[in-house]
């Protein structure tokens, strides 16, 4: 398209202007390449400053994205639809190797079809409608008990621990309560958290878990619910050691706190499911999904803690969803017996773990060390974020920017982040604590090009 025929007004403003609105009519489509600043600001006749300073206001609003020497291209729309912390992670252009997602690796998951064939043979039908029954079907029950740290007062089903999270924290903070959260934590959890008026007090880890003195000073700044990930932090791939949960347990006793531990990766984690629900069972909330290990459109968590929080969220989901399908608990409960789907999982676990070291030991030889971590993710320290993710895009490789994952900036600030050194102002930074410049990168879905991506992360990583 001749773009500069449609342009009336030459100023920065005025070219971001005639691009934005002709995205919006559809004349320019998501993955179509702007003119070259060379070019354009040619057949304009002004400065090539004025078109690039066009071009980055247009990125700064994810209207179009830089992809180096490639030039410029339109990106799809965001969706509406999601909080804005998922909306920033959604954003950027789609890649050859899309490592942005943390999802687990579809070809991992154990098998549902035959799951589904069984549990039809055996029909549970007459349970499967009872409104009055217990929302979750005793088999599940008692294989949860049995795999649960520790003996909870209640158990039940939810739909992934996102809804865990959100029916907990709607029973145990009212509005402007303060939480302890992880630096840097769960997107997610921090919309989460914006939607409910609940403030955010940052807490950051040490290659242990949360850290003690941390903790001490959110609880002593008021902080009365902690949410936590047990294992395999998302971003961080952090799992909490056993000496640490009894040092966290000690600063939680002298405080009147209430503890949501995410269990988020459950089964596909190779740490040991610690808890420190082990030490103040009547304080701690523990949620284990499903989603990572047996897949996250099964839409199942536990959820499993004190009866005082455990029953009235029941009680709330009786006048709401009621129950999680018990056709979808059944199935779980296959998933949880049969030997092959057991021996998927665990295969699972072990591949996630051989693909981390692959990737671990290829950074190592561009000079790039990572902690061993667990879990699906890793969370790589770069120089500058924007320059970081604008590298890989141009090598074909899609992975999450870390501003989303930080608890200390408000929604929305990716757009705002100026190209150039050290994106994240210094005040913001923390000591340590993996709360720099990061990109994070689902590695557990890294399964060839290992060594082309160690070395394109590398390159992304430095000055
Ligand atoms: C840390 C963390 N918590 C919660 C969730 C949501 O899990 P679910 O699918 O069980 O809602 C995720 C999903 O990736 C996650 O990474």
């Amino acid at each position: 398209m001749d773009l500069a025929a449609h342009v009336d007004d030459r100023s920065p403003r005025g070219i971001a202007a005639t691009v934005a609105r002709l995205v919006r009519g559809g004349d320019l489509r998501p993955g179509d390449r702007l003119p070259t600043v060379r070019v354009l600001s040619a057949e304009l006749g002004v400065s090539p400053a004025t078109v690039s300073g066009a071009w980055r206001a247009l990125a700064a609003v994810g209207i179009v994205t830089s992809r180096g020497r490639s030039g410029t291209v339109v990106l799809p729309p965001p969706a509406a639809w999601l909080p804005p912390r998922y909306r920033d992670l959604a954003g950027g252009a789609p890649a050859r190797l899309d490592l942005s997602s943390g999802t687990p690796d579809p070809e991992l998951l154990p098998l549902i079809g035959p799951a589904l064939t069984r549990v039809a043979a055996q029909r549970p039908s007459a349970e499967t409608g009872a409104y009055l029954a217990s929302p979750v079907v005793p088999a599940l029950e008692a294989l949860l008990r049995e795999s649960w740290p520790f003996a909870p007062q209640r158990i039940t089903v939810v739909d992934g621990a996102l809804d865990a999270m959100s029916r907990t924290l709607e029973r145990v903070a009212g509005f402007g309560s303060r939480v302890a959260v992880e630096n840097p934590g769960f997107p997610p959890l921090f919309d989460l958290l914006d939607h409910l008026g609940l403030e955010r007090v940052p807490v950051t880890l040490d290659h242990q878990g949360m850290r003690p003195d941390e903790l001490r000073n959110a609880l002593e700044t008021g902080a009365r619910v902690v949410v936590v990930q047990p294992r395999a932090q998302n971003p961080t791939a952090v799992s909490m050691t056993a000496t640490r949960a009894r040092e966290l347990a000690g600063v939680l006793r002298r405080h009147d706190a209430i503890v949501v531990e995410d269990d988020h990766s459950g089964e596909i984690a190779s740490a040991r499911d610690v808890s420190l629900g082990v030490f103040l069972p009547d304080r701690v909330v523990h949620v284990r999904s499903y989603s990572k290990s047996h897949g996250p459109d099964l839409r199942i968590a536990a959820v499993g803690g004190p009866a005082t929080v455990l029953d009235a969220l029941v009680a709330r989901r009786m006048l709401g969803p009621g129950w999680t399908s018990r056709l979808l608990q059944h199935v779980l409960v296959d998933l949880l017996t049969d030997s092959t789907a057991l021996e998927a999982v665990a295969h699972a676990r072990r591949v996630y773990f051989a693909r981390r070291r692959a990737l671990r030991e290829a950074l190592a030889t561009h000079g790039v060390l990572v902690d061993p971590g667990d879990g699906i993710n890793l969370w790589l320290p770069v120089h500058d974020e924007r320059t970081a993710l604008v590298r890989l895009e141009a090598a074909g490789v899609r992975v999450a920017p870390g501003t989303p994952f930080r608890a200390d900036t408000p929604s929305g600030t990716l757009e705002l982040l100026p190209t150039g050194s050290g994106s994240v102002p210094e005040t913001a930074r923390a000591r340590d604590s993996g709360t720099g410049d990061h990109v994070r990168i689902t590695v557990g879905l890294l399964d060839r090009e290992t060594d082309e991506v160690a070395r394109a992360l590398a390159v992304a990583a430095t000055v």
